[in-house]
């Protein structure tokens, strides 16, 4: 392997790279740029970073301000997420930009601080809790298909239907049966949160020094004091009263207590780790499912299969978290849609102590990016890594470390198997139901700004086609 050219990497076309046999991607930098053309293009869409390189290589380094290293290769992975976890903590970026919404939580913490919140929060997300909750997700897979039902032949953007019906999930097992709480307004702060924390990570990532302006430092605005407002109110009734019925995520947290301390969270720390299931868990399952249906609708075939299973399954209901076990092919698109479009798709740390990865010499403050976009669709990793084949997952599964949606080691994302039933509820019930069709001209655009989302949106027409209804797979025009 050669050595790596120093300036960074951006992307002068911004269009879509379009070959009708795959589904969209973002066409990878292949020359190195100055700065300034880097910033711009990084701006627009953080995946403009990585090199085409970082498809076909284990590892590539560069120098921005500050030394930076990509990492592709699955034992240095393992290595910074699992066995040198001390010295790769998340990096500065990450931690100021989420600290203004969630405090000192789960998520940006490090050392005993994280330890004793991980293990005081990790019951909340057992087997049979998340279980225990799947009932709220079939509801909204409900709510969603009569939604979708109401639309008619109209086509419908996908992305912002797929974040209702997560809000909806989120907010009730977070803030369940609680009337006061203003769901809109907590909705409106977090998605004006995250576009203006996208903008300031970009200048962060890139190493430019701490005194060039950044576009909106000011994050602490109205809305984010509302929402912990808000939280705060529900917190403190919930302590009081308790709920009856299934306890949600609140009544679970409320009872978690660090085995080995027996520190119990207060309402402070309660409120930023609410905050961050939310902000951590609503936004990344819906693009697993907006990209999902995006693909199910690029592959026919691939989704009558799908289609096949989920009524054999479900008949005319719903699924419960009692199907999930028995739909494995909804399961596998799930998989290779967070293959293709990792929400968290590029993950950085910052080195604290000297090391060697993939060959080649970490020294204490270098940037170490682990962009999980890329290592998804290495060509020494992967067989034909741009196609979208679910069946990949059924045979024999690829490396560990070289499939990261949720991360790895003891950082691993602890809301995984709580946003993988979510996904395979919603996703069974509704190709159950109708069959989804791409709207001609309006393919979406992978974008990252915080996470990776279509741009342009997931635009489909559905047709019912469930028991009762009439299947057609005749063509027709979308409705606009
Ligand atoms: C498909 C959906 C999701 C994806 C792709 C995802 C992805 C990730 C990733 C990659 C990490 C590790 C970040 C790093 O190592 O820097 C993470 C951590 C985390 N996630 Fe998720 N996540 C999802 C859903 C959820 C849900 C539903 C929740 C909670 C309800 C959640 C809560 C968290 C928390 C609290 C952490 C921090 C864990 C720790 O550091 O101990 N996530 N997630």
């Amino acid at each position: 392997m050669g050595l790596d050219p120093p300036q960074p990497f951006a992307n002068d076309r911004s269009t879509l790279v379009t070959d009708t046999s795959i589904p969209v991607r973002v066409p990878l930098v292949t020359e190195p740029w100055g700065i300034l053309r880097s910033l711009q293009a990084a701006r627009r869409n953080v995946l403009s970073i990585i090199p085409d390189i970082a498809t076909r290589q284990p590892m590539v380094s560069g120098k921005t301000g500050k030394r930076w290293h990509m990492v592709m290769d699955p034992d240095a992975i393992r290595r910074v997420v699992l066995e040198r976890l001390e010295d790769y903590p998340k990096s500065d970026v990450t931690k100021n930009l989420l600290r203004p919404a969630i405090g000192n939580s789960l998520f940006v913490a490090e050392g005993a601080h994280w330890r004793w919140q991980r293990r005081a929060a990790a019951p909340v997300f057992s087997h049979r809790n998340v279980t225990n909750l799947a009932p709220i997700m079939t509801r909204a897979a409900e709510r969603s298909s009569e939604r979708i039902t109401a639309a008619g032949d109209r086509a419908v953007n996908y992305l912002d239907e797929m974040v209702t019906a997560t809000f909806d999930v989120i907010s009730d097992v977070t803030f369940s049966g609680d009337g006061s709480f203003d769901r809109d307004g907590v909705h409106r702060a977090i998605d004006a949160y995250i576009a203006d924390a996208g903008k300031v990570s970009l200048f962060d990532i890139l190493g430019l020094p701490d005194w060039i302006p950044r576009p909106s430092r000011v994050l602490s605005g109205k809305g984010l004091r509302e929402m912990k407002r808000v939280a705060d109110i529900a917190i403190e009734r919930r302590a009081h009263e308790g709920t009856e019925g299934i306890p949600d995520l609140l009544d679970l947290l409320l009872q978690g207590v660090d085995p080995e301390t027996k520190r119990q969270m207060n309402t402070a720390e309660l409120r930023d780790n609410l905050l961050t299931f939310i902000v951590a868990g609503h936004e990344t399952t819906a693009l697993t499912l907006a990209w999902s249906l995006y693909l199910c609708a690029f592959d026919q075939d691939v989704q009558d299969r799908a289609r096949a299973e989920a009524q054999s399954v479900l008949g005319d209901r719903a699924a419960t978290g009692a199907d999930v076990s028995n739909l494995p092919f909804i399961r596998s698109i799930v998989d290779e849609a967070l293959r293709l479009y990792p929400p968290a798709a590029l993950v950085s740390r910052t080195a604290l102590a000297h090391d060697t990865l993939g060959g080649r010499e970490i020294r204490p403050g270098d940037t170490v990016m682990l962009p999980i976009y890329a290592l998804h669709r290495n060509y020494l990793l992967w067989d034909d890594p741009d196609a979208f084949r679910p069946d990949r997952w059924t045979g024999t599964k690829p490396d560990r470390y070289a499939y990261l949606p949720f991360g790895d080691g003891p950082r691993i994302c602890i809301g995984a198997s709580f946003a993988l039933q979510e996904a395979v509820i919603i996703l069974a019930t509704l190709l159950a139901r109708f069959r989804f069709r791409p709207v001609p001209g309006r393919d979406p655009k992978p974008v990252m700004i915080l996470t990776l989302r279509p741009e342009g949106g997931v635009w489909l027409t559905a047709e019912p086609v469930g028991p009762g209804s009439r299947d057609t797979t005749a063509d027709h025009s979308p409705n606009l």
